[in-house]
């Protein structure tokens, strides 16, 4: 009795996992399939073979019934796939990324037909990343918050739709991730910012939306240094006398890199409050004075009751590092 029981509770559930998944019985995603050689002669009279390959019904087959998609696709970056032989899918653009169609195509039915926006994002990507391997966009996804997170290839890049003519790059790639950062698109609007508002930069000047080794999925520079440099080349070293918070803790140890209440967008509204926040001695239990905690501190003939001392930059001026002077003067 009990063998009965668990031999339908094992039906049961395969038969839920399949409603579940109804995605099962499309096919995988597949390699091009190689068409088969037409040989010379008289030979490929004998044998006709079929224009596509089983399975496959062509491109124009889906014009038929699609044709807004399809036209629109022409001038998409994708249309390559169609018409390069080389690229193993010549004339069978639609079916590279949704299978085998023929069935549908006669059926009409979208049980037949893959449908990437009804895969887990997983499976979605994977179909995307068959062709987009060995690119930025492949190598730094185990690494990025987006790939862990499920966010999909196709919530970013709308693949039929042809190249945007109208508006600026900067502005379209700034709404898209605005629309799910709203905190972060917020704190460019602090009164100190980079100018992502006005559309002279974007996100992904700093930031690589697939993926990259650093935490925040930031950018390296080519020369692999912070990619603040990009833009910032006079604060590059390699400098005689550096700062070691800059190459060690990077530039937002000092900086808000979004925007911040304070001018030059420092993370401490007082210049003197940055810098005794390393540069202070800590008073011990016993009473005495440790050096910094982190950075050295200075000589005691810096009289910090006195305004003079307080504006530490005025003296200071090479925070960044100097080529010629130890304590940063000049
Ligand atoms: C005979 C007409 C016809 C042809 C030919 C055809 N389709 Fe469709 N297709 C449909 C209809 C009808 C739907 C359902 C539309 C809807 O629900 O709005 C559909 C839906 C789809 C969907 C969405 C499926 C889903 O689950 O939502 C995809 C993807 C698709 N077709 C791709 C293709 C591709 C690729 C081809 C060519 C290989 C093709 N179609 C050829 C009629 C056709
Ligand atoms: C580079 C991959 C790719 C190619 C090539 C491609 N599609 Fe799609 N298609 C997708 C993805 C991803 C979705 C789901 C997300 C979306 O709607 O953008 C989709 C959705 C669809 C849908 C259903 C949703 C809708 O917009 O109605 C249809 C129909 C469709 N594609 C038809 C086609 C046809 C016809 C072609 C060839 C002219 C084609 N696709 C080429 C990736 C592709
Ligand atoms: C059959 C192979 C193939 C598949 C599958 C494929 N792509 Fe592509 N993709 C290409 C080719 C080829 C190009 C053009 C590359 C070039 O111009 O150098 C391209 C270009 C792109 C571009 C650049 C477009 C631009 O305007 O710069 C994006 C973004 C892209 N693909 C995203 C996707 C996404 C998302 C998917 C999955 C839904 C996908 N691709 C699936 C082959 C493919
Ligand atoms: C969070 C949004 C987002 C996601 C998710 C995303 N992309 Fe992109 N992708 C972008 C942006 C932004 C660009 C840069 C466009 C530009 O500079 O014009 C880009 C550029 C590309 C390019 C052009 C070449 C390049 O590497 O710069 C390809 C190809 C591409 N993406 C494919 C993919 C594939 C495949 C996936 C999924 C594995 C994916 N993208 C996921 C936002 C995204
Ligand atoms: C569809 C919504 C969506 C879009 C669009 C989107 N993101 Fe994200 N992003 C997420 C989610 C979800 C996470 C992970 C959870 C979190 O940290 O908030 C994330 C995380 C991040 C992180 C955190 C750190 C990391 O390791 O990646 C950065 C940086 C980021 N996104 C930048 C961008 C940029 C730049 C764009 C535009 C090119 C963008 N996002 C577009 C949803 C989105
Ligand atoms: C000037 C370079 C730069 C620009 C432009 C930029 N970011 Fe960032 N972003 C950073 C840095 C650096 C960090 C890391 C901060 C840290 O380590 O504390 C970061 C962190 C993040 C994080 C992680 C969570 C957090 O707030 O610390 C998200 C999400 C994010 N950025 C999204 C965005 C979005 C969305 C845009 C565009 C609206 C954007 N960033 C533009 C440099 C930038
Ligand atoms: C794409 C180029 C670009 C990148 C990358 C970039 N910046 Fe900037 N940054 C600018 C521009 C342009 C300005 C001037 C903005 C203005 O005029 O309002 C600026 C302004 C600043 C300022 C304020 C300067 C002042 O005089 O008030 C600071 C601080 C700063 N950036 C730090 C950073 C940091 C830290 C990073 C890396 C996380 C970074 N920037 C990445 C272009 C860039
Ligand atoms: C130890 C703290 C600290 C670090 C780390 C730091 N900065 Fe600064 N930065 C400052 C201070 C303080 C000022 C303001 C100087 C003044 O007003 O006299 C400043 C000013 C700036 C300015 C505007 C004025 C100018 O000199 O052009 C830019 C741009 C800038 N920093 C970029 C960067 C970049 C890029 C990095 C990383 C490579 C970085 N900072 C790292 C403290 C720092
Ligand atoms: C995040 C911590 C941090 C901040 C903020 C910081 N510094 Fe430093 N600073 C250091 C460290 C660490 C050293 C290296 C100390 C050493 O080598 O003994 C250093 C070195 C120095 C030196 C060189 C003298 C020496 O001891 O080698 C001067 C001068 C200096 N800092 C001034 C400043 C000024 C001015 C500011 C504010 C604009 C500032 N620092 C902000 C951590 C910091
Ligand atoms: C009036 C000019 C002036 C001001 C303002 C000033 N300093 Fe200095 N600082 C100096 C001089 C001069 C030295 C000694 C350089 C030497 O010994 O060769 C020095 C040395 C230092 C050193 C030790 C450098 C070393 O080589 O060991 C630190 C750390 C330091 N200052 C931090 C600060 C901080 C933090 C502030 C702001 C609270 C500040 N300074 C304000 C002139 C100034």
């Amino acid at each position: 009795m009990t063998v009965i029981l668990s031999v339908a509770v094992m039906v049961l559930a395969a038969g839920a996992l399949q409603a579940q998944e109804p995605q099962k019985a499309v096919p995988a995603v597949d390699k091009p399939v190689q068409q088969p050689a037409k040989s010379a002669g008289t030979s490929s009279v004998l044998q006709p073979v079929s224009e596509e390959p089983p399975g496959y019904s062509g491109s124009e087959s889906c014009q038929v019934c699609h044709e807004d998609i399809s036209l629109a696709f022409k001038k998409s970056r994708h249309a390559v796939v169609e018409t390069e032989r080389r690229r193993g899918w010549e004339g069978r653009a639609c079916e590279s990324c949704h299978g085998p169609g023929a069935k549908h195509a006669e059926s009409a039915d979208t049980a037949n037909i893959r449908n990437p926006s009804k895969l887990s994002p997983d499976k979605a990507d994977a179909g995307c990343l068959s062709c987009h391997t060995m690119q930025p966009t492949h190598v730094g996804r185990v690494h990025g918050s987006h790939g862990k997170n499920q966010v999909s290839c196709a919530s970013c890049h709308s693949v039929h739709t042809p190249k945007p003519t109208h508006g600026n790059r900067m502005t379209r790639i700034n709404g898209q991730c605005g629309a799910c950062h709203t905190s972060q698109r917020a704190s460019f609007q602090r009164p100190y910012g980079h100018r992502i508002p006005q559309g002279a930069m974007s996100c992904a000047d700093c930031h690589n939306p697939h993926g990259t080794q650093l935490t925040a999925s930031l950018r390296l520079s080519t020369g692999g240094e912070p990619g603040c440099l990009n833009c910032h080349g006079d604060k590059r070293g390699p400098f005689t006398y550096e700062h070691a918070p800059v190459r060690l803790e990077g530039c937002q140890s000092c900086h808000e890199p979004h925007g911040s209440a304070n001018p030059r967008m420092l993370t401490r509204p007082t210049i003197s409050q940055l810098c005794l926040e390393c540069h202070a001695g800590i008073t011990q239990p016993g009473g005495g004075t440790n050096t910094g905690a982190l950075g050295g501190i200075p000589p005691a003939f810096h009289d910090l009751r006195s305004a003079r001392f307080r504006n530490c930059t005025i003296c200071h001026t090479k925070v960044h590092g100097s080529h010629v002077n130890r304590a940063l003067l000049k």
